[in-house]
């Protein structure tokens, strides 16, 4: 292994989905106001269908709970049903009792979209920082929409999405046609997950087996963003069997 990331192998998707919930229902039980970070993409809705079921089932309260999401499309607004806000909504959000005022996603239809960005980070340190980042990432090892490339250090901005990721989002899941996917987005930048405390990454598939064997064992380097997180002091990926299947470790 390169770097300091643990690596959490579970035997299929549900279990990834188990322990991840388990970590962040732990971290919102230790501290009711706990600051989360959250994704999006096919990979953690079965989390958050977890974490709706510890809500509905075991009392597990958000009440104080205030959220960040990684990113957003420019250009749609929270009622688009690709929008990252609507996908929050549907997924998590309205399960829980999180108060609607403490949920922030970037807004794609921003009056100024760099404003956007900065006022975000800026109520990420008004809160203290995040204590735990969820992440998934993408076949070429982006996190957020951190393309390969982005800086060690970058910062929540507007970015361009390459052709394999607006490829990925049109693939029948989300959108239905590349021409309707968004060319930008707003994204939190690596600099800004890298001061998460904690960070959690989840993938699932042997389509994701390059990407985790690349950020967990390879170098260090912007052509594999999630790779720049081998040095965060407490990071954890948790990958079921066919995402572990490319790392010589596992
Ligand atoms: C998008 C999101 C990423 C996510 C990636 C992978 O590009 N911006 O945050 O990690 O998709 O998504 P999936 O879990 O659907 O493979």
């Amino acid at each position: 292994m390169a770097g300091n990331i643990n690596l959490v192998v579970c035997d299929d998707a549900a279990a990834v989905a188990r322990e991840a919930a388990r970590r962040f229902a732990g971290e919102i039980c230790a501290r009711p106001g706990a600051v989360i970070g959250l994704a999006t993409g096919s990979t953690p809705e079965a989390t958050y269908a977890e974490l709706a079921r510890m809500h509905r089932e075991e009392g597990l309260s958000f009440a104080g709970v205030s959220t960040f999401n990684l990113d957003e499309y420019l250009g749609l607004d929270g009622t688009h049903e690709q929008s990252y806000r609507y996908f929050m909504h549907d997924r998590l959000f309205r399960h829980v009792d999180v108060q609607p005022w403490n949920t922030f996603v970037l807004n794609g239809k921003a009056a100024n979209a760099h404003l956007e960005c900065q006022a975000f980070e800026q109520k990420i340190l008004a809160l203290g920082g995040v204590d735990i980042w969820l992440l998934g990432i993408g076949g070429n090892g982006h996190i957020a929409f951190n393309e390969p490339g982005s800086s060690v250090d970058s910062r929540t901005r507007v970015v361009n999405l390459t052709p394999d990721t607006i490829a990925a989002n049109s693939d029948g899941r989300f959108f239905k046609d590349a021409a309707e996917v968004p060319r930008c987005a707003l994204s939190a930048g690596i600099g800004t997950i890298r001061e998460a405390r904690k960070v959690v990454l989840l993938a699932t598939g042997s389509s994701k087996a390059g990407a985790i064997a690349a950020a967990v064992e390879g170098d260090f380097t912007t052509d594999c963003p999630a790779s720049l997180l081998q040095d965060h002091p407490d990071c954890t990926f948790i990958v079921d069997r066919d995402a572990a299947s490319g790392l010589k470790s596992a």
